[in-house]
């Protein structure tokens, strides 16, 4: 048997479905597997400056593979490299970034599995750098991360803004409307335009292409000129009009991003005001994020979880896992953030939708 080995897990940035399927995984592998011991970090580095750490058994991973969301808890705002305090009645961001160092010494760990999309990647890859030692595993539905072909959580979205489109094409067709969708994805188009190409949308919004109103619209008028007096546009919330910018619902501000949306409302606004046609916008928002993992997506952070830990056994902490075709391997997790994965506006999956005479907005 392995030397025994104490690890850490914890979940970073947005949740998505498939997390505790890792959990679940890295627990099973490793804890009843190989004996090791693991220990779960609630809250992503919040758990570890503020310690909420408990271990974790087979018997605490029990039926969970099916359920979104994660055990362990997550936040999108809690980056130890800008950390907001409370000092002398006044809040400051600092610098914790030693303290989870310090941390991670005092609780032995061998290695700390860090499941997190591009942001709490970008801190683990910084944190590697000062000596933690710690194996990536990435996640996200904004399928935004370069170095893997996919990443778990994006199916499960897919799936839902598809259902949802499918929903919609239906009272769209009896009302003879404009239906504008929103999709979440950051500023990557992934979910809009695989979700609008699967549901056979009209027109897809993301935001590698920038827009132009009056191009949508005359598609949708090219589109009544031949009877269809209905038309689908699925804009992700990341979608700017050419010489605009992306619509925000809040700044964003020291170790935290923009939050997006709103850009669906406008679409639909000004598509009634072009056509004078009857509009209606749905928002897709968190549902995306929600329910059970698709069978790829379980699939997937199953073999990620257990490739981490696997990770740990070869010593290649610094590295990240990452589907590659048939396998999934282990890359540096500075390489795997060098570059955010986007949609190409003239790749496969754009011509693909404009072949179908889906708009993209750009063009008629
Ligand atoms: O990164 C995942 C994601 O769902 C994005 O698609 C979206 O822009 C963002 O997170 C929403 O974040 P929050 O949960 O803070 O609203």
């Amino acid at each position: 048997m392995a030397s025994r080995r104490r690890i850490g897990i914890l979940t970073g940035g947005g949740d998505c479905p498939g997390l505790n399927a890792v959990i679940r995984a890295v627990v099973l592998s490793a804890a009843s597997g190989m004996g090791w011991e693991v220990l779960g970090i609630e809250d992503g580095f919040d758990g570890l400056l503020h310690d909420r750490i408990r271990p974790l058994e087979s018997d605490d991973v029990r039926g969970i593979l099916t359920q979104g969301g994660t055990i362990l808890g997550t936040t999108n705002r809690g980056n130890p490299f800008a950390w907001p305090v409370e000092r002398d009645g006044r809040r400051e961001v600092i610098d914790a970034s030693r303290t989870v160092l310090k941390r991670l010494e005092t609780l032995r760990l061998d290695a700390l599995l860090v499941i997190g999309g591009d942001g709490t990647l970008h801190i683990a890859d910084a944190l590697c750098r000062m000596g933690a030692p710690i194996v990536g595993i990435p996640k996200t539905i904004d399928n935004d991360i370069s170095a893997t072909d996919v990443t778990f959580g994006f199916d499960t979205a897919r799936l839902t803004a598809t259902e949802a489109i499918d929903k919609l094409h239906t009272t769209a067709e009896s009302h003879h409307r404009i239906m504008v969708v929103e999709t979440m994805g950051r500023n990557a188009g992934w979910i809009a335009l695989e979700s609008g190409i699967a549901g056979g949308a009209n027109s897809v919004l993301i935001p590698e292409v920038p827009f132009r109103i009056e191009v949508v619209a005359q598609a949708i008028e090219e589109r009544a000129a031949r009877g269809r007096r209905f038309s689908i546009v699925v804009v992700s919330e990341g979608a700017v009009q050419v010489g605009g910018a992306q619509v925000v619902q809040e700044e964003g501000g020291p170790g935290r991003l923009p939050r997006l949306g709103g850009i669906g409302q406008q679409v639909a606004a000004a598509l009634g005001d072009v056509t004078g046609r009857e509009t209606r916008c749905t928002v897709l928002g968190h549902l995306q994020r929600g329910g059970s993992p698709t069978p790829f997506d379980r699939l997937l952070a199953t073999r990620f979880g257990v490739r981490a830990v696997e990770c740990v056994m070869e010593n290649r902490q610094g590295q990240m896992v990452a589907l590659r075709g048939p396998s999934v391997v282990a890359v540096p997790i500075s390489e795997a953030i060098a570059e955010p994965k986007r949609v190409a506006p003239d790749g496969e999956l754009a011509r693909t939708a404009r072949e179908l005479g889906i708009s993209l907005g750009d063009e008629v």
